[in-house]
């Protein structure tokens, strides 16, 4: 294959899940908010299927990792499940299965010549301390979750060397507090606000415990995956261009600027101020989130935002949302994924590179998730039995090639990994869009490489495509 594209040779092909979407429930301790949700109102799921069986990762990770490597993956991201690990999250005591199946895990990677990167949180806050504390809310919570961090670092710091803190925390934000998309779909700008400054405590303190521990000392590295969404205005008229300026800061830069500076930017301080649901914070904190800044980045990029000034007054009779300051742009003649109402825009891709390099010190960073939901994928399935994913082929390499040119001008991206190994499930969609270079048959579980596996192969032998 003539390369015309080449990356370096030690860059990270791989890709991302996580321990809830991945490994069904057998014997987990503990349920964590959407397992609550799922067990009270499963109707609320795409054909009510939940999170029992999964991809069935905890039975089948060795096949599902040899599978990952026939691909020719060299680095996989996966999360350890607060609720999988612990015993007791008060007490700190572990659970042993939990132990064993998480060093089993992180072996079989190892052995197949993977490298592990592991996330800490993936939307799966133990439902109990929600029940008991208020979850994100609370402060408290703040320090167990660093309590099972740094149980994470001492039980298998000294095989994992790639650490993220936190899986898309704005998500939490958007879908817990403010959208209704995930559990427990409260419309409270105030708590969401709460909540978006307590996440960057956490992730800050957890850094802080990394740092001080002898994974640090030992090479190991840890940072944040944020989910970007560059805000684009409708035109270059001021009062577009303030609204997007907004809705860059609020969505991205709250999260981006504590992790990556270890401030919060000051328009969405002093907005949040002038409207009243700024969070309560104290000087200590505040250092904390100073000096505890990230290693490096992943960056889930899937869509843009497109944003323009707001042409009603808002109405805040029902409390503050971040609406308040934009308005959704519908672009006319904006590409849309067929198969799933996202806009598809690549070169965002490039925008990310190029703002990670001339505004957030060009820190290393690679791309944490990307890629293409689909639904009804089986009738693309051909007579020798695998699925012609073409459409997918041509939306990674599209991406692949502004990305390409965002470090042909100097941006320190050291990877890119697609959304997902393996078809796995999806909060409320359940399986409804199907994501994999690996396709996962519900009834029968059988796994099959698609051809976008066999083709990310190639692209990670010849170090581009
Ligand atoms: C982002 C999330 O990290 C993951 O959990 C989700 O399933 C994918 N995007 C696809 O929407």
């Amino acid at each position: 294959m003539a390369v015309q594209y080449r990356f370096k040779e030690d860059f990270w092909w791989g890709a991302a899940t996580s321990g809830p979407q991945s490994e069904g429930r057998f014997h987990k301790a503990h349920r964590s908010v959407f397992d609550y949700w799922y067990d009270t109102e499963p109707e609320a799921f795409f054909q009510g299927v939940g999170p029992n069986t999964a991809s069935n990762f905890y039975n089948d990770y060795k096949q599902d990792i040899a599978k990952m490597k026939e691909i020719g993956l060299n680095s996989v991201r996966t999360s350890i499940q607060w609720t999988r690990l612990m015993k007791d999250f008060e007490e700190g005591t572990t659970d042993e299965d939990g132990v064993r199946f998480y060093n089993a895990v992180i072996d079989e990677f190892l052995r197949q010549g993977i490298r592990p990167i592991i996330n800490l949180h993936h939307f799966d806050l133990p439902v109990e301390l929600y029940q008991k504390y208020g979850g994100w809310e609370s402060k408290k919570v703040v320090d167990l979750f660093v309590l099972f961090a740094q149980k994470c670092f001492e039980l298998f710091g000294d095989r994992v060397k790639d650490w993220v803190t936190f899986n898309e925390p704005m998500v939490v934000v958007e879908g817990e507090y403010l959208y209704q998309f995930h559990y427990p779909k409260l419309v409270d700008g105030r708590k969401a606000c709460q909540v978006l400054y307590n996440l960057n405590l956490a992730s800050a303190k957890a850094i802080r415990a990394f740092h001080e521990s002898r994974c640090a000392a030992e090479g190991g590295r840890i940072g944040i995956v944020l989910n970007l969404t560059p805000a684009y205005p409708r035109s270059e008229d001021s009062a577009d261009r303030a609204a997007a300026a907004f809705a860059e800061d609020f969505k991205n830069n709250s999260f981006l600027y504590p992790a990556v500076k270890g401030f919060f930017p000051e328009t969405i301080v002093e907005t949040l101020r002038q409207d009243g649901v700024l969070w309560s914070s104290t000087p200590e904190e505040l250092k904390i989130i100073a000096e505890n800044t990230i290693d490096f980045l992943g960056v889930n990029y899937y869509q843009p935002f497109r944003a323009k000034a707001k042409e009603e007054p808002f109405d805040e009779s029902h409390g503050w949302l971040p609406e308040k300051h934009f308005d959704v742009y519908e672009m006319p003649g904006r590409r849309m994924n067929p198969y799933r109402g996202w806009e598809i825009y690549p070169k965002a891709i490039y925008d990310i590179a190029i703002n990670v390099r001339d505004n957030l010190g060009n820190i290393p960073w690679y791309i944490s998730e990307n890629g293409m939901g689909v639904e009804g994928e089986e009738k693309y399935r051909n007579a020798q039995g695998y699925i012609e994913d073409d459409y997918r082929i041509d939306f990674f390499k599209e991406h692949l090639s502004w990305l390409h040119k965002g470090i042909e001008e100097g941006s320190n991206c050291f990877g890119f990994h697609a959304w997902t190994p393996i078809d796995c499930w999806s909060w409320m969609n359940a399986y409804k869009n199907r994501y994999g270079f690996i396709a996962l048959d519900l009834a029968t579980q059988e796994k099959t490489i698609k051809k976008s596996g066999y083709w990310i192969r190639e692209v990670a032998r010849n170090h581009g495509f």
